[in-house]
């Protein structure tokens, strides 16, 4: 661009691109440079070795955006070398290149492999509308950027962030309901991360509709974006939830499994489902209350017919092991004898016009105010009115319909929001509504009941929601197609900082047939979150309900998820510590392999690290599994296969296929019917052979509250280190003694093992071992018959569980 096209503030056409301009001025500061082209302004912060921040604005004072990062930078080495049209910032892992004339940037490892670099366009306006253009490199990738549909690879697309409350979207429909402008780009030459931090309405381009560029734009507000570079993807969303905060530990009864249901009422209902589960034998550890429960749908009521005495009831669920969950919509039903509505009426407490009068639009309970999440005053409200549950026994909340969703779906965009004394119009607020009012309700349920962990699940949210609740994916349909689409929401979500998050079991809309809602149990036993829910007026979709075979198949996988909670429970602390998904698309291991990108393969996922899960349609008898670099056990038979192959894998509906990484190991109990109930005290670990080992870092705590803050926790690591032949379980640390006073070691894909236990001989025992029951033969027509797997005389070994370091040799 020559100097004379350089738009100045009075160069008129704002209807028209205007670039940035050439630099006129810049100055080092204390954490980066900044610099001005006399159009607009910009700054880079180097916040980490890695990660630098890139802000934009045709005005001196940038704009604030306080809801999603939590971080001030890191004190970081960094060097700027000026060779007069161009600058180079580098950090120990980073470099960019700032070329003066244009104001554009090039990114580069230490290695000086080019990562990712501005279109010549550069950071342009066209009005208010801001954008970053980005030349597409070489074959290069785009994935995550939160709960967006549409294949795991997302180049050739554009996705919108505006939170969107959208029935029965479909499995390529956008955008949806939750938001997060975080993203991941891998090329040949590399791989980075670029988390926009704006709110206003975006627009990421991954080259739909051009061949030029990759580029992300906002409606207002200023370019702000985050650029990272680490040498693997799990830095980078490690760092990208350094920046935006992880997922707090959640209770254990969260990871059991959740039933829900729009709705289950009256009272005796719920007891009936409730009971259901324990008398069949099918572990449960939640009920959920949707809108039936309320007076007129009006939250803070409990509809006295339905529910007379919802204490008594909670009271009773929870003798059987039972949390109950109850349901929040923010819309406040504008009644004048409606002691919420008058109190928000009388303290300004809800989202108003500009001239003061209160906005109302219509959801569930008819004609509605809304409460100003992003008000303090209002926030301390809603969570003092939260004694009304706490005082009833409710243990968890889920926040829906928190875009803010109304009928018309058209919230008007002259609306006021307090942005915590900023004020902003919809427009900013839209997209960050949903998080605050998780974060009310995180911190309400903290206040009724400040010794408990809070649970909190969200159908909206923005970057940084991981922070105060588990999200889910909202009202999908009871197809095939869903089941798998949930799968990539749910693994994108994972890579965008919410590692806690699942989908409906069965789907929320129509109805699931027989096949689907058992492959949907079965897969959903490895979802962070598994829920199942169904709505009005569709056939009662609980796991015993599609009859005995789908009741067994069901049961198994239920069986499964409740005996690993041990290694579910260990993940997920970790994931509090490093931000990482617990359902890691194979992209996030793998980010050069081909295959894992391609249709057929990418809804495969590790899940805790331990297990490839294939996901497949429910009538498929066969599939095509994509097993990368490394060798892999079939879960249910230890039968090995080399990696870097496509197989062919049979997949009985009782079956889903499942592998197990060689060099891996997991953690198994016995089974319970709730996660409150204790188990035997045995802790069975699962190594398997390979060439390459690993740690599985063990974890325990009280399953609730925050002692383990204080050190009140168990934890060791545990590590198979195949060229020495060892498996060393390291002293452990924390107060905590273990709740398994015993420990039973599984060797898998092992010869001849000759073991000893720190130095003495041990004798190893056998048996054949099934990690799932046979089913039934229900009818004895030979093709009806389900296929059953057992590993035959595996080699185990038992010992006592002492917390000093315990180390096995001779697994040559
Ligand atoms: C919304 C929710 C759904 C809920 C229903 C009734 O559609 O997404 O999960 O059951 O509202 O509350």
């Amino acid at each position: 661009m020559n100097e004379s096209n350089t738009p100045t503030k009075n160069s008129g056409n704002s209807l028209r691109h205007q670039p940035f301009g050439k630099i006129s001025k810049w100055h080092e500061t204390p954490d980066g440079l900044s610099g001005t082209s006399g159009f607009a302004y910009f700054k880079l912060r180097v916040f980490e070795t890695g990660i630098v921040r890139i802000q934009a604005s045709r005005f001196e004072n940038f704009e604030s955006n306080p809801y999603s990062v939590i971080v001030e930078p890191n004190p970081t080495a960094f060097e700027i070398q000026d060779h007069g049209d161009i600058l180079v910032l580098h950090t120990s892992v980073l470099r960019v290149q700032i070329n003066l004339s244009a104001f554009s940037l090039a990114f580069f490892d230490h290695q000086g492999k080019l990562l990712n670099q501005d279109d010549s366009f550069g950071i342009a306006w066209i009005g208010t509308e801001v954008t970053a253009y980005k030349k597409l490199q070489h074959k290069e990738k785009f994935i995550g950027l939160g709960e967006k549909t549409g294949n795991l690879n997302r180049f050739g697309n554009a996705y919108t962030h505006w939170n969107t409350d959208y029935f029965a979207y479909g499995v390529g429909d956008d955008p949806l309901y939750l938001s997060i402008p975080f993203y991941l780009g891998i090329h040949d030459q590399g791989h980075y991360g670029i988390y926009l931090n704006n709110t206003h309405k975006s627009l990421f381009n991954f080259g739909a509709s051009n061949n030029r560029f990759a580029s992300f734009s906002a409606e207002d507000g200023d370019m702000d974006y985050y650029f990272f570079h680490y040498p693997s993807l799990s830095e980078i969303i490690t760092s990208y939830t350094w920046l935006t905060g992880r997922m707090q530990m959640p209770p254990m009864w969260a990871l059991g499994f959740q039933q829900c249901r729009y709705s289950y009422y009256p009272e005796s209902e719920v007891h009936a489902v409730a009971q259901a589960f324990r008398d069949k034998n099918m572990p449960a550890d939640v009920i959920y209350l949707d809108i039936h429960h309320m007076e007129a749908y009006k939250v803070f009521t409990f509809d006295g017919e339905k529910f007379p005495n919802p204490k008594a009831m909670i009271a009773r669920l929870k003798e059987k092991g039972f949390k109950v969950v109850v349901i929040m919509d923010p819309g406040i039903k504008t009644d004048v004898s409606y002691p919420p509505y008058q109190e928000g009426f009388e303290q300004n407490l809800f989202v108003n016009y500009p001239d003061g009068q209160i906005y109302e639009a219509q959801v569930w309970p008819g004609w509605c105010a809304f409460p100003d999440f992003t008000k303090a005053t209002t926030r301390g409200w809603w969570e003092e009115k939260m004694a009304f549950y706490a005082e009833a026994g409710v243990d968890g909340y889920w926040t829906d319909m928190n875009e803010p969703a109304s009928w018309g779906q058209c919230t008007p965009n002259l609306l006021e929001f307090d942005f915590d004394g900023e004020k902003a119009s919809h427009r900013k607020a839209r997209n960050v509504y949903g998080m605050q009012m998780a974060r009310s309700t995180q911190a309400g349920a903290l206040l009724q009941a400040p010794e408990k962990r809070p649970f909190v699940l969200t159908r909206s949210g923005f970057a940084g929601i991981q922070r105060y609740a588990a999200a889910w994916t909202g009202d999908n349909v009871a197809s095939e197609e869903h089941m798998l689409a949930g799968i990539r929401l749910v693994t994108s979500l994972g890579m965008s900082g919410v590692a806690f998050a699942g989908y409906d079991v069965g789907g929320f809309a129509g109805e699931a047939n027989k096949g689907l809602f058992a492959r949907w149990m079965s897969t959903a036993a490895f979802s962070p979150l598994y829920r199942a829910h169904s709505m009005i007026n569709t056939k009662d979709a609980e796991p015993w309900a599609f009859g005995e075979e789908v009741e067994e198949i069901s049961r198994n996988y239920l069986n499964f998820r409740y005996s690993l909670l041990p290694t579910i429970y260990s993940a997920f602390y970790q994931s509090t510590q490093n931000g990482l998904p617990l359902a890691a698309s194979l992209a996030i291991h793998y980010p050069q392999d081909e295959f894992v990108y391609q249709t057929a393969f990418q809804n495969e996922y590790l899940f805790c690290n331990a297990f490839l899960v294939a996901p497949v349609e429910s009538f498929k008898e066969i599939t095509k599994v994509y097993l990368p670099t490394g060798d892999w056990y079939y879960l249910y038979t230890d039968q090995k296969y080399g990696g870097g192959q496509v197989i062919y894998q049979e997949c009985p509906l009782n079956y889903l296929p499942v592998f197990v990484p060689a060099g891996r190991i997991f953690a198994q109990q016995s089974l319970t019917q709730h996660t409150g109930l204790a188990h035997d005290g045995l802790l069975s670990l699962h190594v398997y052979q390979g060439k390459k080992g690993s740690t599985y870092t063990h974890y325990e705590d009280g399953g609730e509250g925050f002692d383990y803050l204080k050190g009140s926790f168990f934890a060791r690591e545990i590590t198979y280190n195949p060229e020495l032949g060892t498996l060393t379980l390291k002293q452990s640390t924390g107060e905590l003694p273990s709740h398994y006073p015993s420990i039973r070691i599984y060797f898998h894909g092992f010869d001849g093992l000759n073991l000893k236990l720190n130095g003495l001989t041990q004798e190893l025992s056998t048996h054949s071992f099934a990690f799932l029951k046979k089913l039934t033969a229900f009818d004895p027509l030979p093709d009806q018959v389900h296929p059953y797997f057992q590993i035959d005389s595996l080699p185990y070994l038992q010992f006592d569980h002492t917390p000093e370091e315990l180390v096995l040799t001779g697994l040559n």
